[in-house]
């Protein structure tokens, strides 16, 4: 039994995470998150109160949080993030500067000061840019393309250089496009499925033949939950993709989502293209079984289809988030 510090827990795929830890290992779980915009105690509702999880309210940029997060910690995953490319685009850099870069080298340095028996930080398949190879291993050059995978690189390979200087036991994890339940209705899906069950025009950027390698949250979970477990001299040092091995480009989902709920074709709505666009993802997935153990299992209809359940079935859920929106631009 280890003492798991998931940063970021209120957040999509952090609370995601801290359900399966607590379902399926005997690991206690403590998260801290700053509950931004994007931080929500609702995504952990059923789990609050369980007796192997504790929530902080803290930031990882501020050196008192991380150290009394840090008390009788044996694992961090760092997920804490900001982590919506088209508000990067929009706002610029500066909070995903100080949060992805300056918050990965506070907890960096604490480490330094408080060993841990491993760091896994959660970076992102969005530092590769568009693909120059077909599927993208670990050694794909980095072009991020956006101000959000330029921070998720700067985080990604600072921590390399922490465990190349100092020995540190750190692993990077690049996970690919996550779904699932909980996510903000700012991302792709759940937006295509609210925006489809509301019978609004499902709005896709450009041509909308963008294509991404999408892995459901549960899938992700149990990767990293691996990442948490594994010897840790296999993975140490290590930069692993979280991937399928398979790509859907975002007209397909549009019309898959479409389909599935019944609704019609001539709600797809195509708008400018954004920039910063990457064009195609699709990750390797050998590395992952190599040193992890671990390959997806969920396929994509399966998982899209579990997903439009989800966002049918809780309508009190993203109508509260959309509304919080929508108070926050009028203040
Ligand atoms: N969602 C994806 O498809 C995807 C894919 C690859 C990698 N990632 C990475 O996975 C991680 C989680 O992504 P997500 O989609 O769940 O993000 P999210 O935006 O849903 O959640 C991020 C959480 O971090 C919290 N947070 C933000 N700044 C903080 C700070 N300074 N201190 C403490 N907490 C802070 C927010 O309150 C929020 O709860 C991020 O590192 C992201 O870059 C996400």
């Amino acid at each position: 039994m280890k003492r798991i510090l998931v940063t970021g827990g209120a957040g999509f795929i952090s609370s995601n995470m801290i359900r399966y830890l607590l379902e399926h290992t005997q690991h206690q779980v403590v998260t801290m998150d700053a509950l931004t915009y994007a931080g929500n105690l609702e995504n952990l509702d059923d789990v609050i109160s369980h007796d192997r999880l504790r929530f902080i309210r803290g930031d990882i940029r501020d050196i008192h949080d991380v150290a009394e997060a840090l008390d009788g910690v044996d694992v961090i995953v760092n997920a804490a993030a900001e982590s919506h490319v088209s508000k990067s685009i929009e706002q610029g850099g500066a909070e995903f500067v100080t949060t992805n870069v300056v918050g990965t080298q506070v907890l960096l340095d604490a480490i330094r000061e408080r060993p841990v028996e491993r760091f896994i930080l959660i970076s992102s398949s969005e530092v590769y840019g568009t693909a120059e190879s077909d599927p993208m291993s670990e050694d794909h050059p980095l072009n991020p393309r956006s101000p959000y995978a330029g921070t998720k690189a700067g985080g990604d390979r600072l921590a390399y250089s922490y465990w190349c200087t100092y020995d540190l036991p750190i692993t990077v994890i690049r996970p690919f496009n996550n779904y699932g339940p909980y996510q903000h209705p700012e991302k792709v899906i759940p937006r295509f499925i609210i925006q489809a069950l509301t019978d609004q025009p499902l709005t896709i950027h450009g041509n909308g033949q963008a294509s991404r390698d999408w892995l459901h949250v549960f899938d992700t979970a149990e990767a990293i939950t691996q990442a948490c477990e594994v010897p840790l001299e296999q993975i140490k040092g290590e930069t692993i993709n979280v991937a399928t091995g398979v790509d859907e480009s975002v007209e397909q989902i549009a019309d898959m989502i479409l389909e599935l709920l019944g609704k019609p074709a001539s709600l797809k709505a195509n708008i400018d293209d954004r920039p910063g666009q990457v064009d195609r993802h699709i990750g390797s997935t050998d590395r992952a079984e190599q040193l992890l153990g671990w390959t997806s299992k969920i396929a994509f209809a399966d998982g899209l289809e579990r997903t439009i359940a989800w966002y049918r079935n809780h309508p009190e859920w993203w109508q509260k988030v959309l509304a919080a929106e929508q108070t926050a631009q009028t203040v």
